[in-house]
């Protein structure tokens, strides 16, 4: 006899095929599967962390203190990392056309490697990393964190993650491309976020706003959307769910 889960899966899956332009939003929680922690609730990061380690501010004064601290918490996790079946779920999706591309607020390249194609990433990434004073760019090499503060090949300058640390703009690229999809879509599946981080949780909003597109999300747990935007609430781990939803697609 189908639960009321399994029905809601079957709804969503209808949803997902029935839509022009359908994208993915994506936070922490898909890749918890993957043994990377979230940053909120009893197991998050900020639970053990403080935030000041990725203020800009605080990381430009205190990089000793800053880099041991992110290579713990990101780095050392990134390295042994793999996709789950929610990032591979929906790699297919985007291989079947019915996904066109992901916004992400992660980042760990899990999509990426899942084999994921347009994947925007608004909080930038953890696979290069820039040099604060030549400004050179260096692809991620666990040799440049061998000592830390970690510095700059070229001109021991201080080298830093090209991520989104707080009080830092927005890539802008990412931006312009993720804007440029909202504003096509006409469904969002909306994956692990709390939805807390401005500007990242505006983006659902304003798809409701501007297309009022159907909001499907996945959630261990209600987040911010739930009660005010979301149309199809799936409640569980984006690794069981969204193959279930791949066997009505
Ligand atoms: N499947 C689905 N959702 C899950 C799972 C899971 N297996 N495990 C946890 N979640 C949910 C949690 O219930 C929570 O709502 O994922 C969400 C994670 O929320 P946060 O830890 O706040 O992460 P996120 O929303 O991505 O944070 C946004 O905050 O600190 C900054 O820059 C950082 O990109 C990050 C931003």
């Amino acid at each position: 006899m189908p639960n009321n889960l399994d029905n809601l899966i079957k709804k969503a899956a209808k949803a997902l095929k029935r839509a022009n332009y359908a994208i993915t939003f994506t936070g922490a929680g898909i890749s918890v599967e993957s043994g990377i922690p979230p940053f909120r609730g009893p197991t998050g990061l900020w639970s053990k962390y403080s935030p000041t380690i990725l203020d800009l501010y605080h990381f430009k004064d205190f990089p000793e203190e800053s880099w041991p601290t992110i290579k713990e918490i990101f780095y050392d996790y990134w390295e042994t990392a793999k996709p789950n079946p929610a990032h591979y779920g929906l790699a297919e999706l985007e291989t079947k056309g019915i996904i066109k591309e992901i916004i992400t607020q992660n980042i760990d390249n899990l999509h990426q490697k899942a084999g994921s194609k347009r994947v925007h990433e608004f909080h930038g990434t953890l696979k290069t990393l820039t040099c604060m004073e030549c400004y050179h760019n260096f692809k991620y090499d666990p040799i440049l964190l061998k000592k830390l503060p970690a510095s700059c090949p070229d001109c021991h300058g201080l080298l830093k993650p090209n991520f989104v640390f707080f009080s830092e703009a927005i890539p802008e690229q990412a931006k312009i491309s993720s804007i440029e999809a909202i504003v096509k879509v006409d469904l969002i599946l909306v994956i692990g976020t709390l939805g807390e981080v401005m500007p990242a949780c505006q983006l659902p909003y304003l798809a409701k706003k501007t297309n009022n597109a159907t909001i499907i999300e996945i959630n261990i747990e209600e987040s911010n959307f739930t009660r005010k935007i979301t149309d199809i609430f799936l409640k569980g781990k984006a690794g069981e769910i969204l193959p279930k939803i791949l066997n009505f697609i």
